[in-house]
């Protein structure tokens, strides 16, 4: 049988811009999705139409539909991914589709297990000298996780976001010592509170319309916020894209002890949630590209030279497994010759072995622009 094509394409589509489509919501989607040519998706790469015929009409155990779950990159041709899950038991509904999805971006086949290790001892990274410490401003490394008794933040309602606002800032707020600190409420920080944290890299933006596609934004900025210590050195993103963000951060390149602190504080925090994970799927996580560790190293690095030499730091990035960005987060372009350099895969390999392909890259980049 032919699949019919649904008709997402907008004019600035047809004239090549790629700035999205006209879908309004997941059940405008009444036929195979149209990807204008030059779509590099992998949405579009992994969406068969026979894949399209078997999963069309599912839905997860929460109701979230396989509409739902493509919505975003149905509607933004640019995107890199295009999908969402709306819970843990979504990988496993949408499985021929997931998978496919999982196996591009991770290499992870679904026969393969998971396995975690935050054993910093076991990770090879030797201080920067100085002459390298002085490129590298910052060092952050965050972990998704999101509660095993809710459905993810694509598909909670208002009611159950507020439950877990209450319960992830409970458990928080009886921290001690240096992961002790404060809950911020989106809804009651002033706009210059706001502004000032995401200046400094701490806090999430918001209006992100891949996220806000996928219904991530709902109800915003009700029970997101943000809980951090008094350093600013540990950080807890709650209800953006995942429900918990644990974020270690701070200034300079020691790479080692930010990761000791992350994995201290996420081990604490585990003590006291449960998080969404299985022996296939690692921890659970709202988009594809965050299942397994839900982890991502980076440093805030200046590479002036390199970053002109598109094809040689491109080439680095693929050997290493890492992904450059903006420093202002996904999706921004950067200024000054100051990249966020970060691991590119987050599952099928241990959270040591995550941070060591950072620790690899940046060490390969370094090399190549000291030799430039
Ligand atoms: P993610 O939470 O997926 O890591 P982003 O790339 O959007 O997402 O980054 C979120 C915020 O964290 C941004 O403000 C970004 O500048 C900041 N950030 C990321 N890496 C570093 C780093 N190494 N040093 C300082 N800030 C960082
Ligand atoms: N959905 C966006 C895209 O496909 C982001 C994908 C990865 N990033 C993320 N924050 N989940 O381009």
């Amino acid at each position: 049988m032919g699949a019919s094509y649904t008709s997402n394409i907008a004019d600035a589509d047809v004239n090549g811009t790629f700035m999205g489509s006209h879908l309004k919501s997941p059940s405008d989607i009444t036929g195979f999705p149209y990807f204008p040519t030059g779509t590099g998706s992998l949405l579009q790469k992994c969406l068969t139409k026979d894949i399209w015929e078997q999963c069309k009409d599912r839905r997860d155990k929460f109701g979230f539909t396989f509409k739902q779950c493509i919505f975003s990159g149905a509607k933004w041709t640019n995107s890199g991914v295009g999908v969402y899950a709306g819970s843990h038991d979504s990988y496993y509904a949408f499985a021929p589709f997931l998978d496919k999805i999982i196996e591009s971006y991770h290499g992870h086949k679904p026969s393969d297990k998971h396995i975690s290790s935050m054993d910093y001892n076991q990770l090879n990274c030797p201080s920067f000298p100085p002459d390298e410490d002085k490129m590298i401003n910052s060092t952050r490394i965050r972990v998704a996780r999101n509660l095993a008794a809710y459905p993810l933040g694509t598909a909670v309602t208002r009611q159950q976001r507020k439950e877990i606002e209450k319960l992830v800032t409970s458990a928080l707020g009886e921290f001690e010592g240096d992961l002790k600190g404060k809950y911020f409420s989106l809804e009651t920080m002033t706009e210059a509170e706001k502004k000032q944290l995401i200046a400094d890299h701490f806090l999430f933006k918001g209006g992100d319309k891949y996220l806000e596609s996928a219904g991530l934004e709902r109800d915003w900025p009700e029970a997101r916020g943000i809980f951090h210590n008094d350093a600013k050195t540990f950080l807890v993103w709650v209800n953006e894209e995942d429900q918990l963000r644990i974020i270690s951060m701070q200034k300079g390149s020691d790479i080692l002890q930010v990761f000791k602190r992350l994995a201290d504080a996420a081990n604490k925090i585990e003590s006291k949630a449960k998080f969404a994970n299985d022996e296939h799927f690692g921890y659970v996580s709202t988009c594809p590209t965050n299942m397994g560790t839900g982890l991502r190293a980076s440093v805030h690095i200046n590479l002036p030279k390199l970053m002109k030499a598109k094809d040689l730091h491109q080439s680095i990035a693929d050997k290493y497994h890492v992904q450059i960005r903006g420093i202002h987060g996904e999706h921004t372009e950067t200024d000054d010759g100051v990249f966020d350099i970060s691991n590119l895969r987050r599952l099928g390999r241990n959270e040591v072995q995550l941070v060591q392909d950072m620790y690899d890259g940046v060490k390969a980049m370094i090399r190549a622009e000291k030799s430039l």
